[in-house]
């Protein structure tokens, strides 16, 4: 049987592929399972900064839920398919930063998961909506919650609402995507982003994506509460010693991660 996931290592990035693009790498039973434990291989690996999460094929990010395994469930055995660990909820609290590399159709679950990443960089092809009210169903995957605070009420309810498809630059203007990039540039933009940020500590690296995501759960005293604290315990590492006794002698650092 094919590998749902492909997981290839490009230096200090990981890409992950979900690979069934003869169904536009629709989420089953096997691909979740599957993505999930390639996190968890992936969040021990000391030599892995940043993941990347994409589709194979030229066509699809991710065309959403496998609307095959819908078909006869009752709500006991939907509510057991979306039992914890969710991959939506792994992906925003994994402890290296997650791009989604946005290379085609980015629909339902597949909006949501992209929602659930840390940056989202997408081709000029993609198309991206939240199509489940065509079929008497709402998101599942955190659309509902996560959407609104990326791209706001307004523009979550025009998706959720109507299941329209919108291009990658309207996505953008509406802060769906954080970049569009030629369809022919996406893996090299996407990898030189990565790469960016995979050189920096990564200790820190997990420290400033936990302080961000606070925000969205704690109200604004405590969130700045919060900061300074991890801000404080940044000075507790090596690697802010490191880094601010590089700048001052005037050379780059060198991260060890601790
Ligand atoms: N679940 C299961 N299979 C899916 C799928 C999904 N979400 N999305 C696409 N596929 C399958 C199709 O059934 C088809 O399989 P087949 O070749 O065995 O018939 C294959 O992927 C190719 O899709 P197809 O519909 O032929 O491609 P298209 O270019 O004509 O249309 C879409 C592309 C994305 C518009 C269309 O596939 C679609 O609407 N998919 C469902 C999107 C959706 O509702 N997602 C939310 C699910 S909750």
């Amino acid at each position: 049987m094919a590998e749902t996931i492909l997981n290839e290592r490009e230096g200090r990035v990981a890409i992950l592929t979900i690979n069934r693009p003869d169904k536009l790498n629709a989420l089953n039973e096997q691909v979740r399972t599957d993505l999930l434990a390639a996190l968890a291989e992936i969040e021990h690996d000391a030599g892995v900064g940043v993941v990347v999460l994409t589709g194979a094929g030229e066509k699809s990010f991710i065309a959403g839920a496998d609307i095959g395994e819908f078909a006869g469930r009752s709500p006991f055995d939907q509510r057991e398919a979306m039992k914890s660990p969710r991959i939506f909820d792994v992906m925003s609290s994994f402890p290296k930063p997650v791009i989604a590399m946005i290379n085609g159709f980015c629909l339902g679950g597949g909006c949501e998961l992209s929602a659930s990443c840390d940056l989202r960089i997408a081709s000029d092809k993609a198309r991206f909506g939240q199509p489940e009210i065509n079929l008497g169903l709402i998101p599942g995957g955190g659309g509902t919650q996560r959407l609104p605070r990326l791209i706001g009420l307004g523009q979550t309810l025009r998706l959720v609402l109507t299941g329209d498809m919108i291009g990658a630059a309207e996505a953008k203007e509406i802060g769906l995507v954080e970049m569009v990039v030629p369809h022919e540039e996406l893996r090299a933009k996407t990898l030189e982003l990565a790469g960016k940020m995979a050189s920096k500590s990564p200790l820190t690296l997990r420290v400033a994506k936990e302080a961000v995501r606070a925000s969205w759960k704690l109200p604004i005293e405590d969130g700045i509460s919060y900061e300074r604290d991890l801000f404080c315990l940044c000075f507790s590492t090596e690697d802010k010693k490191e880094g601010v006794e590089a700048f001052l002698e005037k050379r780059p650092p060198q991260w060890k991660g601790r």
